[in-house]
């Protein structure tokens, strides 16, 4: 069996990678109100979670999002048709969304080699089972896997980038961002690329607040556990003594910020000790913690992304419900 070609640059910055959660945990919990950063989530074990999460009745995007690359994969693929170019997919998860796009671009274009990106190795490795399954063990495009940060990647990508090439940013993950840092992202991202290079970017569009509810607050309670996972990761690594019991999680709508807004709530006075940053944090009843913003857009917002930062929407490819968006960019230079 062929083994994955995988390059980690998530370890490469300061040798350490917990030297860079710990600074980012004691900022956030310093901070008023307290706050964690949102890629937290994705060690291995959130990632397996947020598997889970897509496969959630309630949670509409993943499903929405096949929808739509089942339904326009063919036509996505047509503005790459004839070329030779790479294909790179960030945050790329479990690839489950990808293979879809990944079939239509075969038939279409000469050549790719694909390469995802994500924070999550284990994410990556099975994503790579998945293609061997999906391929019968012979995959037929050449496959570089890069263990990163979305920042790191696009580094690796200005380095790295060939003549022509396709960005994949699907699921919404750009709804982490608030609107200057996913503009500053969207900047560097250009900068990367060449003229007429493509990118596809997944929006989640705002909609009945009932529905974005339970998406984010489902029944299982997978994601309630998803945002826990965050505190057992800082207890494991950062020596903490975070006790879930004294938390209730609940997804919000904020009209304000116009996001799905995720908070750990503090129940009762109590104080929080990690050990290796040998400090104490002290809770109040009902303080918040704020874990995630899941931005949530207007079609108009899209292109407004698009234009302010040197790209021109080639189409807007939505479901059947209208809940979601994939939109097709150039790269204008
Ligand atoms: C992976 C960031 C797109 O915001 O919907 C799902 C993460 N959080 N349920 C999202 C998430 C809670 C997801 N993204």
């Amino acid at each position: 069996m062929e083994k994955l070609d995988i390059k980690i640059l998530s370890h490469d910055i300061q040798g350490h990678p917990t030297h860079e959660l710990a600074l980012s945990v004691l900022e956030g919990l310093s901070e008023n109100p307290k706050k964690l950063p949102s890629r937290l989530f994705y060690d291995d074990k959130g990632s397996s979670l947020f598997k889970k999460i897509m496969q959630l009745e309630e949670y509409y995007p993943t499903k929405c999002e096949a929808e739509i690359l089942k339904a326009n994969g063919g036509k996505i693929a047509k503005h790459m048709k004839g070329k030779k170019f790479n294909l790179i997919e960030l945050g790329c998860g479990d690839g489950a969304k990808t293979i879809t796009i990944l079939n239509s671009l075969r038939e279409e274009t000469k050549s790719f080699d694909y390469v995802p990106l994500d924070i999550s190795q284990a994410a990556i490795e099975y994503l790579y089972q998945n293609l061997q399954k999906e391929y019968d063990q012979k995959i037929p495009f050449k496959i570089y896997g890069l263990v990163a940060e979305y920042f790191q990647g696009l580094k690796w990508l200005s380095e790295n980038a060939s003549d022509q090439n396709m960005v994949l940013f699907l699921g919404s993950n750009i709804g982490n961002f608030s609107r200057p840092m996913a503009l500053r992202f969207l900047r560097h991202l250009w900068h990367s690329l060449n003229p007429n290079d493509v990118v596809l970017i997944g929006f989640d569009l705002k909609k009945d607040l009932d529905i974005l509810y339970d998406a984010y607050n489902d029944k299982k309670g997978v994601t309630k556990e998803f945002n826990f996972n965050v505190l057992d990761r800082i207890n494991k690594t950062l020596n903490g003594n975070f006790d879930r019991k004294n938390y209730q999680h609940q997804g919000l709508y904020n009209v304000q910020t116009g996001a799905m807004e995720s908070y750990l709530i503090s129940q009762c006075e109590h104080e929080v000790y990690i050990k290796d940053l040998d400090k104490s944090f002290s809770f109040k009843p009902w303080e918040p913690l704020h874990m995630e913003y899941s931005y949530k857009y207007l079609e108009s917002d899209i292109v407004d992304y698009a234009t302010s930062t040197g790209f021109e929407v080639i189409e807007n490819y939505k479901d059947n419900k209208g809940y979601f968006v994939d939109s097709l960019w150039r790269v204008i230079k």
